[in-house]
């Protein structure tokens, strides 16, 4: 449906933080989930209440709960496991449907190579995870499987994102929104997002 530049003090500054060059691994870690709970918060922000009366301390009280909404996250292997808790954290009763895609070194093409969705997937909201929204090829594959599933709601949750692959998302799937921290300046020749962030999978799980 939209771009959503969740743009918040909090947000811009967390953001400045992680594009340091010599962050450690574990305030990366710690920044990835704090900046997903600030985008799960707004991108959860249409979800319908209804009135409840519960046993309160001084008697009966009408309070508001979220009325049937289920929602799974969906987190692309393996980066996107580093905003997982940041969702469970606002949202304990989610469920996790993970995939994994690798590039065919021939076509450039995404190829699945891990798929474990939660179950009652087409009643679901779906709220993917990855750090960075670069060329969107792996996303678009995402989003695909998840439709062919059965899913009806999908959103996105982006650290940082790259206009080419934010444009390629709303061209392809307009439907589906995409919420990101950041909307950075392009993309380089072998795909990473200028400034960005670097490899933000190697920065999450310590790796180089
Ligand atoms: N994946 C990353 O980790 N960083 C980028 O800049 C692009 C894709």
């Amino acid at each position: 449906m939209a771009l959503h530049l969740v743009d918040h003090p909090l947000i811009r500054h967390k953001v400045g933080l992680l594009r340091s060059y010599d962050i450690s691994t574990s305030h990366f870690r710690t920044l990835s989930n704090e900046i997903t709970r600030l985008l799960t918060y707004e991108a959860t922000k249409d979800f319908a209440t209804e009135k409840k009366t519960i046993k309160g301390w001084a008697g009966d009280v009408e309070v508001d709960c979220i009325k049937g909404k289920m929602v799974t996250v969906v987190p692309i292997l393996r980066a996107g496991l580093g905003m997982m808790d940041g969702v469970f954290d606002m949202i304990p009763g989610a469920k996790a449907s993970v995939v994994g895609f690798y590039r065919d070194e021939e076509t450039l093409e995404p190829v699945q190579y891990y798929v474990k969705l939660a179950n009652k997937i087409e009643e679901r909201t779906a709220l993917i995870l990855d750090p960075m929204l670069a060329t969107g090829g792996t996303l678009e594959a995402t989003i695909r499987l998840l439709k062919d599933a059965g899913c009806k709601s999908i959103r996105g949750l982006f650290l940082c994102a790259a206009p080419e692959g934010v444009d390629r998302i709303l061209k392809d799937h307009p439907e589906v929104d995409i919420y990101t921290a950041a909307l950075d300046e392009r993309l380089n020749d072998i795909g990473y997002i200028i400034p960005g962030l670097g490899d933000a999978g190697d920065k999450i799980f310590g790796t180089k």
